[in-house]
């Protein structure tokens, strides 16, 4: 189980400026990014996408982006672990063919599938990706997504994570009171073997106090060698 003691940043992670509140920190993410489609990959119940269309629908010149909404619908695809919180089996958050009202509105593009079947068939508008949301839990499915996009990555990207890191202290888990460690979640593993890879260069732009992340790329990144 990955961990860091007390007094490791984790590459800078905890220096990050801290800003509470999900839809606070999206749109500090939402004013930084560059120009650029917007792609969310793990959408359930569409709640983080609905925050996403209204930020998208406020922009000044909105008609051309569009939010790409990636997901199964089928749940995870394998068991995931978080020590501080219920595990989670195969198959938990699958809507069994209900999609949310969220797909219908006239931004979003859908993508419905498993990352790996859906991101070589996909295409964002000239500019790219301006903001990735990746919410999808389980480690393999953010590789899927970090190679699969990063030819669509440029300098001002966002990468906004969810479920990223735990730490010790923080409510409303009171086990997390008790822990001394850090716990980094399968996510930032596999952002870890990504950006030493692919030498991607970045920075932490805030954290939330505990979960979630925005990463800034911060030079083009190059299309990954199948
Ligand atoms: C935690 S839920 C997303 C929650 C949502 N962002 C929200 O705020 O309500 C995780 C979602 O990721 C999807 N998912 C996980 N791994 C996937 C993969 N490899 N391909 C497609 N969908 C995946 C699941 O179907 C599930 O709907």
């Amino acid at each position: 189980m990955p961990r860091v003691g007390e007094g490791d940043d984790f590459r800078g992670l905890l220096d990050a400026p801290i800003i509470c509140g999900r839809k606070q920190l999206f749109r500090a993410a939402v004013q930084a990014c560059g120009s650029g489609d917007w792609a969310e990959f793990g959408v359930y119940n569409g709640k983080s996408a609905a925050i996403l269309v209204t930020e998208l629908a406020k922009k000044e010149d909105p008609p051309s982006t569009k939010l790409h909404l990636f997901d199964s619908f089928e749940g995870l695809p394998g068991h995931w672990s978080r020590p501080y919180w219920h595990d989670m089996k195969a198959g938990t958050f699958n809507l069994k063919g209900r999609l949310p009202q969220v797909c219908k509105h006239p931004l979003v593009k859908m993508h419905v599938g498993w990352f790996k079947d859906t991101l070589p068939l996909f295409q964002p508008q000239p500019m790219g990706l301006g903001l990735i949301h990746i919410d999808c839990d389980v480690g393999s499915g953010h590789t899927d997504v970090f190679y699969g996009c990063q030819k669509y990555m440029s300098r001002d990207t966002m990468i906004i994570f969810d479920d990223f890191y735990d730490v010790p202290g923080i409510p409303p888990n009171p086990r997390l009171a008790r822990e001394k460690d850090i716990w980094l979640a399968e996510g930032f593993e596999a952002f870890e073997q990504w950006v030493d890879d692919q030498n991607v260069e970045y920075e932490w732009l805030a954290r939330n106090p505990t979960q979630r992340a925005i990463a800034r790329i911060l030079s083009p990144v190059p299309a990954a060698v199948a």
